[in-house]
């Protein structure tokens, strides 16, 4: 099946209003592959497979921007098997979305996060893709690898101090993080109810979805029972 999907209009996937920008902490994927006796990295495996339905289903959807979080900058703590087997995951999938990219239609990638310390054949199919793909004006899909909320901001103060700012504004930073535009729902399965250092910035204003389920059981419904549950959210923003 091909990887992108066909945009589909709010109105005829029957929901009033859909967030702009939706993050997605992909969690619980070793849970599940314990449960049923398998190592870690086979949760990983269907990890990638629910990415791949659960992107689909966001383009179709018409999602604007979609960010997953793949990989953080803590998870280099993780063994060297299982740090190798996600590595390969996102290989395998970059390799796929190459022979898509022409079916994508009008999705976009693009990578967060530090490309130090990636190995340089991902590093090379990571730039592929996002020059590829920079024209298109769909979905964006933000995939977070090696990604640490803390450090992107860090980093953005750092490089305002080397222009030789002494004060620095919250345009200043939203002007040097990554270009990722403000989060409006935040999903997290797995039972888990913390952020994790994902998107610290960018959702501060971002309502918040937990579920029980396991990333690998995760379904495109449990992704419209968020979106029904932020249809109903009253946004306020502070006012
Ligand atoms: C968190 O679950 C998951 C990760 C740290 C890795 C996520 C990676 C994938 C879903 C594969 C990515 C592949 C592509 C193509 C994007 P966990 O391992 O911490 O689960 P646990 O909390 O149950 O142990």
């Amino acid at each position: 099946m091909a990887l992108f999907g066909r945009k589909k209009n709010s109105g005829e996937v029957g929901f009033k209003t859909l967030p702009e920008h939706i993050g997605i902490i992909m969690d619980g994927n070793g849970r599940w592959a314990k449960k049923r006796g398998l190592p870690r990295t086979a949760g990983h495996k269907e990890g990638a497979e629910t990415f791949r339905r659960i992107t689909r289903a966001c383009v179709n959807l018409g999602i604007k921007y979609v960010t997953f979080y793949a990989f953080s900058t803590e998870n280099w703590k993780r063994s060297p098997d299982e740090i190798n087997a996600i590595m390969n995951l996102f290989k395998d999938y970059l390799l796929e979305a190459k022979r898509d990219f022409e079916k994508a239609e009008d999705t976009r990638l693009i990578f967060i996060g530090e490309r130090e310390g990636i190995r340089a054949d991902i590093l090379e199919l990571m730039d592929e893709a996002e020059e590829r793909t920079a024209d298109h004006k769909g979905t964006t899909v933000y995939l977070a690898i090696n990604y640490g909320g803390r450090q992107e901001i860090v980093s953005a103060v750092n490089k305002l101090i080397k222009e030789g700012k002494e004060k620095v504004s919250e345009d200043d930073i939203s002007g040097n993080i990554f270009t990722v535009p403000d989060c409006d729902l935040i999903i997290r399965p797995s039972g888990e109810q913390r952020l994790s250092n994902f998107l610290l910035w960018q959702a501060a204003y971002s309502e918040f979805w937990y579920s029980d389920v396991l990333w690998p059981d995760f379904t495109e419904n449990d992704l419209y029972s968020a979106l029904k549950a932020f249809e109903n959210r009253n946004r306020r923003f502070g006012g």
